[in-house]
């Protein structure tokens, strides 16, 4: 019998009618898809309404500024100030845009870890055949990576440290600080990719000491697909000279002259061409809940649900894949079944909606999810486990694909 930790932030659960879903499934999925809220509904049908009443007018009565809007509001998100934010589509063409700017003729090597986020590497692999070499550096069971391992690879042919905040495979939050400023020590650049750290984590993106931090709109921000971001150190930005671009990064962007290209001098320069209007519009609406909420208070709801939910699953007897250090554990628990994937079907098919990575089963609670639900998941769970073969043994570092 496991006690229940007393409620932290319980006043949060008044935000659930906000997310129709809540109320059919038991949506423990935040880290691949946050919960659509009716906020976001409302924004995408305020837009259409804007698109119909306007037409292209809406442009400049509306969509520009709303651009802006969300620049912002990511901005704050990560403790960014103004004109230090780029919109982007995704995380995989914000990368294209930083590789665009290095210069590799001194450099060769982009360093990568093996549980960073396949889109990292293979931004870099792609490029080998210029010449560009990607180390990747061995994780501990892909749980988390020893910083010396990092200390090891980084040396004065490296370009580009690029590496994950929150790692997708374990919940681990890394301490990136550490290692920006040993990408510094070797005259290395460094890049965060803070996709699962934005909005669950309180971060101040300038002590980090990173040089890029790239998130987007689709987890923990709540706003769905289509729509990422792109921080660069302040005084980095006008040194930047990308070779990826297009007309919303120009200076004079409606001047429409196209013999010149004069980039702004903020980290719009960074933009590409006509942005998702629609995902916008959807991005503010769960942006607008994440700040409302106060990422502060997110992280220590999600926090206490993590700590209930890893301890009632271990005195279930399950085997998790988490951090030792509950302070390093942001919201994703991965949890070792016999088959990951058909514990997921299982799973939804009794209304409870997780994922699964690299053979494990993996968990997100978010602020809004409470603890009855971490017991249903975990009862759901031990039901599907039961109709299951028996789990063959396997080693206590992760091996699966
Ligand atoms: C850590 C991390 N980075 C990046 C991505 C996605 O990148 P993109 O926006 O290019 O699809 C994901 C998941 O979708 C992720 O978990």
């Amino acid at each position: 019998m496991t006690t229940t930790i007393p409620g932290v932030h319980e006043d949060l659960l008044a935000y659930r009618d906000q997310f129709p879903i809540l109320e059919r499934k038991t949506y423990l999925n935040s880290c691949s898809l946050g919960a659509l809220s009716r906020r976001s509904m409302q924004g995408l049908a305020d837009f259409q309404e804007e698109w119909n009443e306007y037409g292209a007018a809406a442009w400049y009565s509306r969509w520009i500024s709303r651009l802006g809007d969300l620049r912002s509001a990511y901005g704050r998100v990560i403790g960014a100030r103004e004109g230090e934010i780029a919109l982007q589509p995704n995380v995989s063409t914000a990368l294209t845009m930083v590789a665009s700017c290095l210069d590799h003729t001194e450099r060769r090597k982009v360093v990568v870890a093996d549980v960073d986020f396949p889109t990292i590497a293979h931004q870099w692999l792609a490029k080998r055949r210029l010449g560009v070499e990607v180390v990747t550096v061995p994780s501990e069971g892909r749980i988390h990576i020893p910083l010396e391992r990092w200390a090891e690879a980084i040396d004065d042919r490296t370009a580009l440290v690029a590496t994950s905040h929150v790692l997708y495979t374990s919940g681990q939050i890394q301490d990136v600080a550490a290692i920006a400023e040993m990408a510094h020590r070797s005259g290395a650049l460094c890049l965060v990719d803070g996709y699962q750290s934005a909005g669950q984590v309180p971060l101040d993106v300038h002590a980090l000491e990173a040089d890029f931090y790239v998130g987007g709109s689709l987890k923990w921000l709540l706003g769905g697909q289509g729509m990422a971001f792109l921080w660069v150190r302040p005084d980095l930005i006008g040194s930047l000279e990308p070779t990826v671009t297009g007309w919303f990064a120009a200076d004079a962007q409606f001047s429409f002259q196209n013999t010149e290209l004069q980039l702004r001098d903020d980290a719009v320069r960074f933009e590409y061409g006509t942005p998702s209007i629609p995902t916008a519009y959807t991005a503010l609406g769960g942006l607008s809940i994440v700040e409302e909420v106060g990422v502060l208070r997110i992280r220590e709801r999600t926090d206490h649900l993590t700590r209930d939910l890893v301890a009632k699953a271990r005195a279930r007897g399950l085997q998790l894949r988490v951090p030792n250090d509950p302070e390093q554990h942001a919201a994703i628990t991965m949890v070792d079944v016999p088959d990951a994937a058909a514990a997921v079907a299982g799973l939804s098919e009794q209304g409870v909606i997780a994922d699964y990575r690299h053979g494990l089963l993996r968990l997100s609670p978010y602020f809004y999810n409470t603890e009855a639900e971490n017991d249903r998941t975990l009862d759901v769970l031990e039901e599907v486990i039961r109709g299951m073969p028996a789990m063959p043994d396997r080693p206590s570092s992760a091996t699966t694909g």
